[in-house]
């Protein structure tokens, strides 16, 4: 008689167990092209907000989607936040990832949503920031060298190998830098402009902050950021002075997307509403992230780039941020600029 309910009993037993571990196994694969720090409190805040297990890796921008579109046939990712918004435009138009319309929308800057709306929803604009750069104080005056305030300037032949830019290839910030000398000066212009910039180059990064970071430790002298990087070294105690260049400049919309045919496709949705929360957006003031963010409610720090008062030029998203536009300025730097001898 015994024997007969423990047998009775185990297949529930058993359901229990298997039950159990399915909870345990609730799991986002997070891929982040924003700064590291920031990619990492988004990753353990989701983490403790919801219990589910968040594994992230950092890539820039244009690294990331080369990475979604090798993974396509077999997609590893659920969800791509940070990073320009151009490549998330290009996944977006190559069917990489899916449309989503949030409840949040509703709290979001119209800038974000009309870059969303701009790709039927399939991204969504985050943040926002303005493209400059910033020197080393110390080390400019300690190599005798003028203050540089306008584009034109960093091809002077003194800062020769004193400047310093991520690669466009891998890298958003510095594709959002071609981009916008193209669209400041013209194609033609604007490429004699990049070769002569490549003439004081001291180095390609892979990351877009990358330069400014090595001006902070006084390894480099200027480095081409989006302005809130450089803030974020000055308000960490480096002698980084930020600039917005005389001719005018561009600036990116921030992209997160959901990946298509991803595996945990609910729990990439639940982190796209929490991110696109007030209360998760001001969290990057702890780690000087002085993007503008995409809620409106929003806390942004006095410290932040004021957009109102840069030149800023009308950035053309649907056309820098279009697959074949993008390949194309990409291949032409390739062939025309990056072979050059220094
Ligand atoms: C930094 C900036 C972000 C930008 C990102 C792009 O993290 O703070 O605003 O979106 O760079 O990174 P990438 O390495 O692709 O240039």
């Amino acid at each position: 008689m015994k024997k007969s309910r423990l047998l009775f009993l185990a297949p529930f037993v058993f359901a229990g167990s298997v039950s159990s571990p399915l909870h345990a196994a609730e799991k986002l694969t997070y891929y982040c092209s924003a700064q590291e720090d920031w990619c990492q409190i988004m990753a353990t805040g989701f983490e403790e907000a919801t219990g589910i297990k968040v594994s992230m890796t950092r890539k820039s921008s244009g690294e990331t989607l080369a990475q979604i579109k090798a993974e396509s046939s077999n997609p590893k990712g659920d969800i791509w936040w940070g990073g320009t918004g151009d490549p998330h435009l290009q996944a977006a138009e190559e069917g990489l990832t899916v449309a989503y319309e949030s409840p949040l929308n509703a709290e979001q800057n119209d800038w974000a949503v009309k870059q969303a709306a701009s790709a039927d929803f399939k991204t969504m604009g985050i943040y926002s920031g303005a493209l400059g750069y910033g020197y080393n104080e110390e080390v400019l005056k300690a190599n005798d060298l003028p203050v540089p305030a306008c584009w034109a300037d960093l091809l002077k032949p003194e800062y020769k190998g004193h400047v310093q830019m991520a690669n466009p290839n891998s890298s958003g910030t510095a594709y959002t830098t071609l981009a916008t000398i193209v669209q400041l000066f013209g194609e033609d212009e604007g490429f004699e402009f990049m070769k002569g910039l490549h003439k004081n180059i001291n180095q390609y990064t892979k990351s877009g902050s990358a330069p400014i970071k090595a001006a902070a430790r006084g390894e480099n002298t200027i480095g081409i950021v989006f302005m809130h990087d450089a803030v974020k070294q000055a308000a960490s105690g480096f002698p980084i002075k930020v600039v917005a260049p005389c001719e005018g400049t561009g600036y990116e919309i921030g992209g997160m997307s959901l990946i298509k045919d991803s595996r945990n496709p609910e729990n990439a949705k639940k982190f796209f509403d929490w991110a696109l929360t007030a209360e998760v957006q001001t969290r990057a003031l702890e780690v000087k992230a002085f993007q503008v963010m995409s809620n409106k409610s929003a806390t942004s720090s006095p410290m932040a780039p004021d957009l109102a008062s840069i030149k800023l030029i009308d950035y053309d998203f649907k056309k820098y941020g279009s697959s074949a536009e993008r390949k194309r300025l990409l291949k032409k730097w390739d062939d025309e600029v990056s072979v050059l001898p220094q």
